[in-house]
């Protein structure tokens, strides 16, 4: 009895110090740092292929990430890609975090004009502000441009 309770005692101090180790990896196996993981959900939601200059498979990633500039045609009329770099002035420096965060969210600029499409804050909406937080610290390393 006093053997098998033995066995028991440390098989569970071996399935505790594996389920101790799984935590850590769960923890330290996805060390992204919140910017890391800002580009991250930048890049799956296609933020920058619209949000900077050039036709798709020829955008300027590394003169011109950012900047916007692209048009876009539809039933709206036509709607130009803005600049969402870190310019104080051209892009979105100046706003606040729950100001870019609610241009993402439910397409409302600061000044209370409505976006329009094909910015797709209607896919975005749901999305939660851990997320959020990591795409506007994000937003804030891309370098200003004009
Ligand atoms: C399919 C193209 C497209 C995608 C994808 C897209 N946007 Fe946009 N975005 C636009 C267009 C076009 C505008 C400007 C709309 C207008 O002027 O009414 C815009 C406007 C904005 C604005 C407002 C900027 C300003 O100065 O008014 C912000 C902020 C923004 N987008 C951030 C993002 C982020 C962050 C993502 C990714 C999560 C994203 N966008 C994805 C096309 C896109």
């Amino acid at each position: 009895m006093k053997k098998v309770a033995i066995i028991t005692g440390s098989s569970r101090g071996i399935g505790r110090a594996i389920a101790l180790a799984l935590a850590l990896f769960a923890v330290t196996g996805h060390a992204e740092t919140e910017v890391e993981r800002g580009r991250y959900l930048a890049t799956v939601g296609h933020c920058m292929e619209c949000h900077t200059p050039g036709a798709i498979g020829h955008h300027d990633f590394t003169g011109g990430l950012g900047k916007g500039g692209q048009k876009f045609l539809g039933p709206w009329g036509e709607s130009v890609s803005r600049n969402i770099t870190s310019h104080k002035e051209t892009g979105i420096g100046a706003w606040s975090d729950a100001e870019i965060k609610r241009a993402i969210t439910e397409g409302i600029r600061p000044d209370g004009s409505r976006l329009k499409p094909p910015m797709g804050f209607a896919w975005y909406a749901r999305m939660n502000d851990e997320d959020l937080t990591a795409i506007v610290a994000y937003l804030r390393t891309v370098s200003p441009k004009e």
